[in-house]
């Protein structure tokens, strides 16, 4: 059956929010999350659009891929259609073909699932093994214990503590508050939860929290602690407090994705209860 790529309209994002969800599931390794559309979502709803490939095989969605920066596609597959080989080698042609639109020319990279067929294929076509991420999982099957930092969820009176503390956390210039407004206006926001931590008065402590549906993992992103306020376990406790978010939303894991060269953050998550549970490696491709 045919297979055909395209870059959705604004007009069937929730759909394909919708179908993304679906394929979270426990004992699935996931790369992109509707959570990862949500963050992205600050940027507006046409640029998410704008940012999205999809690859339907006779009309149904069998992968999303995530164009998150000018060279790096995000991507995931349907839970069956990971090791489908005729699948694996249309989006490799598709990611190695500058004019398929989806990657540029030059050095390009892709994340794709740990069980993805596609990432042995881009490796037979002449891609490279590039830098390797951690994934951790905390269950929540148990209640997930109160750590005494003062947690509290966001709203539009917390947003510019919330937009402080992770603009502080990144490094980059305080971002604008209408990022997080037009983050939380998007559809996967209505599964989200923003938090902000706070040592006395000060917020310190900053993330997100997605859910894609009662029983279905559920992801951190962002998460971040003040650059003044470190070392002094607020990372702890508040990936604490945003496994605790999920466990209220009804999700049945709490997932993060972070570079393994990232030791503060895996030591972090791990002090958290987190478990490693895969470590992946991206795709590069030099020309
Ligand atoms: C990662 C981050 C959240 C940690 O925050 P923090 O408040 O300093 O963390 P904590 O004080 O709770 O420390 C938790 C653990 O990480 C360890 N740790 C913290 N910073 C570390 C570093 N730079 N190198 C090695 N270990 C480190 C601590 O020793 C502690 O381990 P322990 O429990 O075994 O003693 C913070 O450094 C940060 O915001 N980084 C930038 C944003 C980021 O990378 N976010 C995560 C991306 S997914």
């Amino acid at each position: 059956m045919p297979i055909t790529l395209e870059t959705p309209p604004v007009a069937d994002l929730d759909r394909v929010v919708a179908e993304l969800g679906q394929w979270q599931r426990e004992g699935s390794s996931m790369q992109l999350h509707p959570g990862d559309l949500g963050w992205f979502w600050r940027h507006g709803a046409t640029a998410t659009a704008a940012a999205l490939r999809t690859w339907r095989r006779d009309g149904r969605l069998v992968a999303v891929g995530l164009l998150d920066g000018d060279d790096l596609l995000r991507m995931t597959l349907a839970p069956d259609a990971t090791d489908d080989d005729e699948l694996a080698a249309r989006v490799a042609a598709d990611v190695s073909t500058v004019a398929a639109g989806v990657l540029p020319a030059g050095t390009a990279y892709l994340e794709a699932p740990a069980t993805a067929r596609v990432r042995t294929t881009l490796l037979e076509v002449g891609w490279q093994v590039d830098a390797p991420w951690t994934a951790l999982r905390r269950d929540l099957a148990d209640p997930v214990p109160d750590t005494g930092l003062r947690v509290e969820v966001v709203t539009s009176s917390r947003v510019g503590d919330w937009t402080g503390v992770v603009a502080s956390a990144f490094g980059s210039s305080r971002p604008a508050e209408e990022r997080w407004h037009a983050m939380a206006a998007g559809t996967p926001y209505a599964g989200a939860r923003s938090l902000v931590g706070y040592d006395g008065d000060v917020p310190v402590a900053a993330a997100t929290v997605w859910s894609a549906g009662p029983g279905r993992p559920g992801l951190l992103e962002p998460l971040g602690v003040h650059a003044d306020h470190r070392g002094r376990g607020h990372g702890t406790s508040i990936s604490v407090a945003a496994a605790a978010a999920l466990r209220e939303l009804g999700c049945s894991s709490a997932l993060v994705n972070t570079p393994s060269a990232n030791v503060a953050a895996v030591a972090t998550y791990e002090a958290a209860g987190f478990v490693r549970s895969s470590e992946t490696t991206d795709r590069r491709r030099d020309a």
